[in-house]
């Protein structure tokens, strides 16, 4: 892939709590829109970025940014999630932490899918998506971790040449976001997710957040690997030039 694969040091940043750790990504996003008011976005969903999203809503409400130009590309979203579970989906995550409480056009918002799209396993192509983030590619690309070292939904055994595509999660994960269904078998069992390539190659800035103790062990592994490890799919961002790697004390591996 990039330059036969050279391989890069992160920058790491470690922060006493989640919230100035929020607050640092938080500015660096406002400075970025003020100076480019048509930056584009990459965006993940989870627990992780809800402080950096609370910190842009604050920003637009006190005048300091506007959304209006902006576009965003989310990492990934749920395939064939039951109707009770719509305000699951990662569209709704958004529209419901920040994208209904800023000024951006909902327009320039994209998901590599829709949440209720039936699940078929014969659909290969979602080419589309990176064309389109090829086209404009990514500013600044936010990323949380799994525990597994999963980014988007990247899962251990993901190759670096991996594109947009629909992916089966793993088991861990499931129990992972099964704290938000009743009960397990209502996770969805796929997504459709950015791949590693679609992230390496577009992404002009990578910002990958880890909090709490449940992400050291991922951060270990790419903080103590030289090179890409497919068991840790996160080991690929040593691949990219500008990469930070934002967490609380829980978290901090060294
Ligand atoms: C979400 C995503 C996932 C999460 C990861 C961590 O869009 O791409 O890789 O970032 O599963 O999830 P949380 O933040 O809930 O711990």
């Amino acid at each position: 892939m990039n330059n036969e694969n050279k391989i890069y040091k992160p920058n790491f940043k470690c922060f006493e709590s989640y919230q100035q750790a929020s607050d640092f990504v938080g500015k660096i996003i406002v400075d970025l829109v003020n100076q480019k008011p048509n930056a584009v976005l990459g965006l993940a969903t989870g627990d992780t970025p809800l402080g950096v999203y609370s910190f842009l809503v604050k920003a637009y409400e006190k005048k300091e940014v506007s959304f209006k130009n902006v576009k965003t590309f989310n990492l990934d979203e749920y395939v064939e999630l039951k109707s009770i579970y719509k305000d699951q989906s990662y569209a709704f995550f958004m529209s419901h932490n920040l994208f209904s409480k800023v000024d951006i056009n909902l327009k320039n918002t994209f998901f590599p899918n829709k949440s209720e799209d039936k699940l078929d396993l014969n659909k290969k192509d979602y080419s589309e998506y990176d064309k389109e983030i090829e086209k404009t590619k990514l500013d600044f690309q936010i990323l949380g971790i799994g525990q597994n070292g999963h980014i988007g939904f990247n899962e251990p055994g993901t190759s670096l040449e991996s594109k947009t595509r629909l992916v089966p999660l793993t088991d861990s994960t499931i129990k992972a976001n099964s704290r938000f269904f009743a009960s397990e078998n209502d996770v969805p069992k796929y997504a459709v997710t950015m791949g590693i390539q679609t992230i390496l190659a577009n992404s002009k800035q990578i910002v990958l957040l880890a909090f709490g103790k449940n992400k050291k062990e991922a951060l270990k592994a790419l903080v103590n690997n030289k090179s890409f490890n497919k068991d840790w799919p996160c080991t690929a961002l040593l691949l990219h030039p500008n990469v930070t790697i934002v967490c609380d004390k829980e978290a901090n591996p060294l």
